[in-house]
């Protein structure tokens, strides 16, 4: 039977390209992300593809908005066997301003955000006693990085959740995946200058697809960056702060 999958942030970059990845495997496909526009050329392609998409226009920062879209897909596909928590932003802290806005709206999509788009499919997934919850961190969630402490903090958040949930969710036969990438090509990354082992956003996706596929706990790639964080992790802050952007 084909998978039937949710996925926020499926407007661009990672989001997009695993629902291709998706289609292209005949799966029943919610996309999910606020500009509704780019989620309906998604949804065109992935029809081609050979996948069935439902679009969703939710901001995953509100909550009953990701419950109606959670209870709408299990309608109208019949069920769950995949949520993919993708929806993030990067951003400065800007610590010098007096004003905790730019942190608040990063520490809220990276992890209430999260928490919104995986827990409503929770109850379903293990009344079946089957489902797959991924959640999209990243290598960030190792580092100290500087002017982006709410990044970092907020995907040490969802990494560490997950290790917990798994705890319990694995008696349901629910697995639990996190997801650190390094730099990827996408309009998230578009503006940075220096990223080192950047991946494209294709070959990336083949790679988290497969991660998943093989059941990984904690998936950390491209495998460049994964060895470099035991190093990145005792350099001293007087060199890490030269590479903040
Ligand atoms: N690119 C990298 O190098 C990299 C590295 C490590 C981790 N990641 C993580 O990978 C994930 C995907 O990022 P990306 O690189 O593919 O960036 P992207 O192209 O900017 O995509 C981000 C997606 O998240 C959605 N989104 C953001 N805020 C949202 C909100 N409040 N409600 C609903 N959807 C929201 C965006 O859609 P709308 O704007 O239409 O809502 C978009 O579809 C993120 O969690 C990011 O932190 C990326």
């Amino acid at each position: 039977m084909s998978k039937r999958i949710f996925i926020s942030g499926a407007s661009s970059g990672i989001g997009e390209y695993l629902a291709y990845a998706y289609a292209g495997r005949g799966a029943t496909i919610g996309l999910a992300a606020r500009r509704e526009e780019l989620l309906n050329k998604v949804a065109q392609k992935s029809n081609e593809l050979g996948g069935a998409a439902h679009v969703f226009q939710v901001d995953t920062k509100d909550q009953i908005a990701c419950k109606s879209a959670a209870e709408e897909f299990m309608a109208q596909a019949g069920g769950v066997d995949m949520v993919i928590a993708n929806a993030g932003i990067g951003g400065h802290d800007d610590l010098m301003s007096g004003d905790a806005t730019a942190i608040n709206n990063i520490i809220e999509t990276n992890v209430i955000g999260v928490t919104n788009t995986l827990m409503p499919f929770i109850p379903a997934m293990k009344e079946q006693k089957s489902g797959v919850l991924v959640n999209v961190s990243s290598i960030a969630s190792f580092l100290r990085i500087a002017y982006h402490g709410g990044y970092a903090g907020a995907k040490v958040n969802i990494r560490l959740m997950a290790d917990s949930w798994r705890l319990t969710l694995s008696r349901y036969n629910i697995q639990v995946t996190t997801i650190c990438p390094g730099f990827i090509k996408t309009p998230m990354t578009a503006e940075l200058k220096g990223m080192p082992f950047l991946l494209p956003v294709e070959t990336a996706v083949e790679k988290i697809v497969s991660a998943i596929d093989r059941g990984k706990k904690t998936f950390v790639f491209p495998w460049q960056m994964k060895i470099m964080i035991p190093l990145l992790r005792v350099m001293p802050d007087g060199l890490l702060r030269m590479f903040g952007n």
